[in-house]
């Protein structure tokens, strides 16, 4: 018997050897290792041997097992890998791939990403707040009277619930001083909508950042200095910057801010780029009216703010010439900016 289990391994390990696909393999595999192969059949007359006979007979049986299933796993080894060298054949592995195009940051996200990291150096936190305003936080707050033009159907975009979208990021510097307590030191990026009329210069849609700085001695100079700290480091450490008188109804003195630049191409002009002045001590009492205390103290208080177009900004540092470029996702003119 010990020689009948050394001849089915002999037999079973040439059919192993002979098969030349997967499939005959596994035909081989069930034919010699499942249960009615001829090893187990073997296996079954054990009982009839006298006792001292079974050891030899079952560590022969265990020897053409193993044996047998050590080719099976050599074979099915040897079958993959020809299979795998077939399937790469006359494919050279060598040959550069297909360039993937990868995307870029747009110029707006740039531009907005080194004011807030320059403003951030100066100990400005970023803050944030609704694009849906009230009529209270864009405008009553911020001392604009109820006939002032920015109110008009005609330049804002109101919702029948009264609730409009927002016309600058000022509204921000309101929803910050009704939860947070003096001092306070917010830029606040974000977008305003007014409904004007669409050109190369002029969108519904835009981009500001705005500034707010409360504690109980913020002077004009002080704003002076920040605001020409801020041009220089993002135009270059020799730009003229020039603070005109102007209004606005929430800070008093109100200033325009203007630099001097060199768009590519051009003559260096003065151009306009943000709004700034003092809060209004109005602009306090309100904020502490909507509180219902007395945190924002216009007798201890002051503050200046300041908002800017970060559109403006981004046309400027690229010598782009048309605002709506920025929005059109025209690859031509984005991978420019890669
Ligand atoms: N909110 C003003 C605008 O949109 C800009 C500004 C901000 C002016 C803060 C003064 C202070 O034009």
């Amino acid at each position: 018997m010990t020689e009948q289990a050394a001849q089915i391994q002999t037999d079973a390990l040439a059919a192993i050897d002979a098969a030349s696909h997967e499939a005959a393999l596994e035909e081989a595999r069930v034919k010699f290792l499942g249960k009615k192969s001829p090893l187990n059949a073997l296996a079954a007359e054990m009982r009839n041997l006298p006792n001292e006979d079974k050891p030899k007979l079952g560590a022969a049986l265990n020897m053409a097992r193993q044996a047998i299933s050590n080719a099976l796993e050599t074979s099915k080894q040897k079958l993959q890998d020809a299979a795998d060298a077939t399937s790469v054949e006359g494919l050279d592995v060598t040959m550069p791939p297909r360039e993937l195009p990868s995307g870029s940051l747009h110029p707006l996200t740039i531009v907005k990403d080194r004011a807030i990291q320059i403003l951030r150096r100066l100990g400005f936190a970023l803050a944030d707040g609704p694009e849906i305003e009230t009529e209270f936080h864009c405008f009553d707050a911020l001392n604009t009277p109820f006939d002032h033009p920015a109110r008009n159907d005609s330049d804002t975009f109101y919702f029948d619930s009264g609730k409009l979208l927002r016309t600058h990021t000022s509204s921000v510097q309101v929803r910050t001083m009704e939860k947070q307590a003096p001092p306070i030191k917010i830029i606040a990026p974000g977008s305003a909508y007014r409904r004007d009329e669409i050109d190369a210069t002029h969108l519904s849609v835009f981009n500001q950042l705005e500034g707010l700085y409360v504690d109980s001695d913020v002077r004009l100079s002080d704003l002076k200095g920040t605001l020409e700290f801020f041009y220089r480091a993002m135009f270059g450490d020799k730009t003229e910057v020039r603070f005109r008188p102007h209004f606005f109804p929430f800070t008093e003195p109100s200033f325009e801010i203007d630099v001097k630049l060199q768009v590519r191409g051009e003559e260096p002009k003065w151009i306009e780029v943000a709004g700034c002045g003092m809060v209004d001590p109005a602009v306090f009492s309100a904020i502490n009216e909507s509180r219902g205390d007395d945190a924002f103290d216009p007798s201890k208080l002051t503050g200046y703010a300041f908002g800017m177009g970060l559109d403006r900004l981004a046309m400027i540092q690229y010598g782009i010439r048309d605002i709506r470029l920025l929005i059109e996702n025209d690859t031509r003119f984005l991978s420019q900016f890669a």
